[in-house]
Order: structure tokens, then C-alpha cells, then sequence
């Protein structure tokens, strides 16, 4: 996990989190968060710090906004862009805080890297004060839909993309674990990541970077069947044949 995240996927995830996708995602999970004038939020798995940096705004000179990462590059990468939140190095699974220190827990994309996601849910509520909030956002990359002329080489890096996360299909068993660490009120929504194209601007063009890096680490990808996926994806871009479809889900609780 820490390796993936070196310096340079760290500036990757910066011009990631600008693009027109990325600032629908933190737009919808602002949405459902909610956050009000005063409160003291806590963001786990904070990243680049840009929702961090948006929550800050939202809670205003009154509230408090904590962000928590267990990555020293990114958590500098943070500090820099969001000087007005505090950024502190810590595991979403063992949190170092007081109990009912929250009126809010958010994480986005970052459960699924979790190899105990029900400890880190009952961390979460732990910290959370008596009716508290936590909102997660997620991924089943069960739902995507990708085009590429070389479906068994498709599989095949989408299997090696999917190893990274330590479940890359977290979203559907969220609702049952959310219910098993005590949360009430528990709610399901979800949007699509929908791109007809790969510009710079396009999830679609970030998660083709990804898979680049991952196969040019992988020995069991050749060079041949690299270029190959790589020119599919841009002789279908030159074509208009680009079709990229991705659910993001967005679960909610109550202490
Ligand atoms: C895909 S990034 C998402 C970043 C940010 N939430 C966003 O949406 O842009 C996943 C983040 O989770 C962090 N992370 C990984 N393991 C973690 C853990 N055990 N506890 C807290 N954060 C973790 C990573 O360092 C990384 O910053």
C-alpha cells in the first residue's frame, strides 16, 4: 500500500482530484455529509486534503477538521495544500482519538485499502459523539464497464488493477458491517462515473494511468501486451468508441 503511494502517484492523485469526475465525487459526498457551521469533522484516508480543505470552509472558524493518513509523502502533500486543517499520521483501524471526539466521520476511497474494515468501523463510531454521522464512499469494481478489444487481456489487468485494494468489492457488504458496529439509519446511494472519452479531464484517463504503472510493475504483463492495451484504448479514443462506466456508492450511518 505505502509503496504504491510514493511521491510521484502522489502528484498524480493531485491532478486527479482537479478533474471534472474527481470534483463530482467530493461534490456528492459533501452532499450527503452535510456539514454544519461549528462541527468538528474527522476525514480518514484525507489524501491530497482538497476535501479536507472544502470541509474546513463548510464548518467554518467555529469547527474543526482533522485529517488522518498513514502516508508521510501524502500527508505533506496535504499540509501544503491546506495549511488551515490539521493532518495527522495515523491507521484508520487504531484511531487516536478520545471517544465521542466527532460530530462527523467521512472517508472516501479508502475503507477498501483497510485489511480490517469492521475494527475500523467500530473505531469510527467509538470516536463518533451520541448521534454522530459517518459517510463513507466507495467502489464495487464489479460495475465497470470498460471497452477494449482484448477482453482476456482486459481481465487480466483489471484482476492486477483490483489487487491493490484489499477489497475492491467493499460497497456491498457496508450496509450489513455498518449495522453490525451499532450505526442506525443506515442509507445506500450511488452515481456513475461516466466517461464517452479519455481527456485529461476524464476518470477514464486517470484509471488508464493507474493501470499503466501497474502493468509496467507487473513481470507477468510482456511490453507487447502493454502497447497493445494502450493503443486499443487510444485507436478507440481517435474512433469516438470509448465507453467507461463505474458506480461509486455512498453509505451512510448514525450513532
Ligand atoms: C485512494 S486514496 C483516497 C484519498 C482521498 N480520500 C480522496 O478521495 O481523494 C486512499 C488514501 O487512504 C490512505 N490510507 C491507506 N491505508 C489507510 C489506513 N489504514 N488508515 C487511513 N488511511 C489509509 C492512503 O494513504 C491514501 O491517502
Amino acid at each position: 500500500m505505502n509503496d504504491f503511494y510514493d511521491s510521484e502517484m502522489a502528484a498524480q492523485q493531485e491532478r486527479m482530484a482537479r478533474t471534472e469526475d474527481m470534483m463530482r465525487q467530493r461534490s456528492e459526498h459533501m452532499r450527503v455529509l452535510s456539514p454544519k457551521s461549528g462541527e468538528k469533522i474527522l476525514e480518514l484516508g484525507s489524501g491530497n486534503g482538497i476535501f479536507a480543505r472544502e470541509l474546513a470552509d463548510r464548518v467554518g472558524s467555529g469547527g474543526r477538521v482533522i485529517g488522518l493518513d498513514p502516508s508521510e509523502a501524502i500527508l505533506e502533500m496535504a499540509r501544503h495544500i491546506c495549511p488551515q486543517v490539521d493532518f495527522i499520521q495515523g491507521d484508520a483501524q487504531d484511531l487516536p482519538f478520545d471517544d465521542q471526539s466527532f460530530d462527523a466521520v467521512a472517508g472516501a476511497q479508502v475503507f477498501c485499502f483497510l485489511t480490517d474494515v469492521d475494527r475500523a468501523l467500530a473505531e469510527t463510531y467509538r470516536v463518533l459523539k451520541p448521534g454522530g454521522r459517518v459517510v463513507i464512499l466507495d467502489t464495487d469494481w464489479d460495475t465497470l464497464v470498460w471497452r477494449n478489444r482484448h477482453p482476456e487481456l482486459m481481465a487480466r489487468v483489471m484482476d492486477a488493477y483490483k489487487a491493490v485494494y484489499a477489497d475492491a468489492y467493499l460497497p456491498r457488504t457496508l450496509p450489513h458491517r455498518l449495522s453490525q458496529a451499532g450505526f442506525s439509519d443506515i442509507k445506500v446511494e450511488s452515481f456513475v462515473v461516466l466517461n464517452r472519452g479519455l481527456g485529461e479531464e476524464t476518470y477514464a484517463r486517470q484509471t488508464m494511468g493507474f493501470a499503466t504503472s501497474i502493468m509496467e510493475g507487473a513481470p507477468e504483463f510482456s511490453k507487447e501486451e502493454q502497447a497493445r492495451w494502450l493503443e486499443d484504448q487510444e485507436q478507440l479514443e481517435r474512433d469516438g468508441g470509448v465507453f467507461f462506466s463505474l458506480n461509486r456508492y455512498i453509505l451512510s450511518g448514525n450513532k
